[in-house]
């Protein structure tokens, strides 16, 4: 069984895509970390994100290390990967290795932004997740000053409204809800609530 998260940044889907990995015993891609390695590499090598050949450059030869570097983490890789993945060759280096994963036995969880809709679109279970953009902001900005980031909540609710806009409006694979992904919103939901949900509707199709 393939389930397939896609959302919005901060809506709570890779916490849900987590949970049910552990849950099934599965392993769990977060694709946006690919996206968000390939962004830092472009700023680590003092080029711009937006340069689409730099960015397919990044993608063409990612150092997989990067991905488990936390700085992929930070407010500044979360806003190249988004100008990354505005570029279709881009999109395209890292698609057989998404759909590779998501192809072996037993089955897997991939949460991102495009999952449902164009890496596994035969996907058994689709999930969108989502949550109102002040919740989301509030979200983010507790986990920027965990880590220690310097971060206002204005701030932080322009950039997820900027990103949300060029993940929603770009050409290539944009973020949309899938025709028949069941709709999450986890505006008032702590995570124990979402992962309940989302497990009932993997289970028997509860929505
Ligand atoms: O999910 P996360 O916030 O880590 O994703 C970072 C960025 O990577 C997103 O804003 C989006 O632009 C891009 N992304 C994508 N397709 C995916 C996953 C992430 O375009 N499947």
């Amino acid at each position: 069984m393939i389930i397939a998260i896609d959302g919005p940044a901060a809506s709570g889907k890779g916490t849900v895509a987590k949970r049910l990995a552990a849950h099934f015993a599965y392993p769990h891609l977060d694709t946006g970390a690919l996206y968000r390695a390939v962004g830092l590499t472009v700023l680590r090598q003092g080029l711009d994100p937006n340069d689409a050949a730099a960015a397919t450059e990044a993608a063409r030869g990612l150092d997989p290390a990067i991905i488990d570097d936390p700085e992929i983490r930070s407010g500044e890789a979360g806003a190249a990967a988004s100008k990354v993945a505005i570029v279709g060759a881009v999109r395209e280096a890292l698609l057989a290795f998404q759909r590779d994963f998501a192809a072996r036995p037993p089955g897997a969880v991939l949460d991102g932004r495009d999952i449902a809709t164009v890496i596994c679109p035969g996907a058994e279970r689709k999930i969108f997740v989502t949550a109102s953009v002040e919740e989301r902001a509030n979200r983010r900005l507790k986990e920027l000053l965990g880590r220690g980031e310097a971060a206002i909540y204005a701030r932080v609710l322009a950039d997820l409204r900027e990103r949300d806009a060029r993940d929603a409006g770009r050409e290539d694979a944009p973020m949309i809800q899938a025709a028949d992904a069941y709709l999450l919103d986890t505006t008032t939901l702590d995570a124990d609530q979402a992962f309940a949900k989302a497990l009932a509707f993997v289970t028997d199709g509860t929505r």
